[in-house]
């Protein structure tokens, strides 16, 4: 019986060790801010974990020595109870409230850090899906990476479709809700180019955990470029190289929900007229690849079950086909 209850002892210890260790290296841990509101969200993380860490020291230390100092002895009386103790109650009351106050000014302070819209500001509209994201853009529709100009002001129109999603990139900005029939603002500046990783932070169904996003700050000639070419239709070259697999994306009805510029317009999933263009698919599920590609589209749910993306009885000539058109849609 002891000898168990020291084992479970042991493994709570290694849960409590390994913990910080496992949280130090995910992706999403808030301490490398890169923008104004970022670099504010990690001050106050650091502030809070620093006043938590010092009272669980204080408090774990004085537990610990009140255990052994005052630990039962052979023949010894019980000791006197106490009941009420005016000035003791007052202190354990009164430093946890002067401390949640002293957090409450400092996270207000903190809030809406960066709320003036520059009048060079470029506006994004971002709306939730169950489960990807699309980014409306000024002459310009993508999904699911995201495209930003370096040391330009971006304002974020959240919006959803569906449910409640949550825009997270914990590098560039702190979460913001996207609620259904509501538009929420967001606004950052990035400092640094660079690829960073955001994910949906509110639950929202099955692929909660595949909504990934992948923002890329680029320089700003690089965005005009990216912005420009992301405008284009697909040129006719493309589609007359691509009948066979045309014809494969119209029998299959892949319109109905994909929007390819000058081809279909479905609005239901995410617009694949630049996909070839994109790191990932599936919100990050897969790399894209061709042949990733090809078996997402045969089956998606292999890979994302849940997902409204169905199941497609294609052979895999018809799959690498249709794949190497969309690849070729950059
Ligand atoms: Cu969208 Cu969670």
């Amino acid at each position: 019986m002891r000898r168990r209850r020291l084992a479970g002892f042991a493994a709570a210890l290694v849960v409590l060790a390994c913990w910080p260790a496992a949280a130090l290296a995910a992706p999403f841990w808030p301490v490398s801010g890169q923008t104004l509101q970022a670099r504010s969200i990690s001050w106050l993380f650091w502030l809070v974990m620093a006043i938590a860490g010092l009272f669980l020291l204080v408090v774990l230390g004085t537990l610990l020595y009140v255990i052994v100092a005052f630990r039962g002895r052979e023949g010894q009386p019980d000791p006197r109870p106490v009941y009420g103790h005016l000035r003791l109650e007052m202190w354990w009351a009164g430093i946890p409230f002067a401390i949640l106050v002293a957090v409450f000014i400092f996270t207000v302070r903190e809030v809406g850090v960066e709320t003036a819209i520059a009048p060079d500001a470029l506006p994004i509209t971002l709306i939730g899906h169950q489960w990807w994201w699309e980014f409306q853009y000024p002459g310009a529709v993508s999904a699911n990476e995201l495209h930003v100009p370096v040391g330009r002001q971006v304002r974020l129109q959240l919006l959803s479709a569906d449910v409640v999603h949550n825009f997270w990139v914990p590098e560039l900005a702190g979460k913001e809700q996207m609620v259904p029939g509501q538009t929420n603002l967001w606004t950052f500046t990035p400092e640094q180019p660079g690829r960073y990783d955001g994910a949906c932070a509110e639950y929202c169904g099955t692929q909660h955990g595949w909504m990934r996003l992948t923002v890329f700050a680029d320089a700003p000639a690089d965005f005009d470029r990216w912005l420009a070419g992301q405008g284009q239709p697909v040129s006719q070259q493309v589609l007359s190289q691509h009948q066979d697999a045309l014809r494969l994306y119209t029998a299959n009805a892949c319109g109905a929900c994909h929007a390819i510029s000058g081809v279909s317009n479905g609005k239901a999933a995410p617009d694949l007229t630049h996909l070839g263009s994109r790191s990932t698919i599936g919100a990050g599920v897969l790399q894209n690849t061709p042949d990733n590609l090809a078996a997402w589209i045969q089956d998606a749910q292999q890979f994302k079950p849940g997902s409204y993306m169905p199941k497609f009885r294609l052979s895999d000539a018809d799959a690498r086909q249709l794949a190497a058109f969309l690849e070729d849609l950059r």
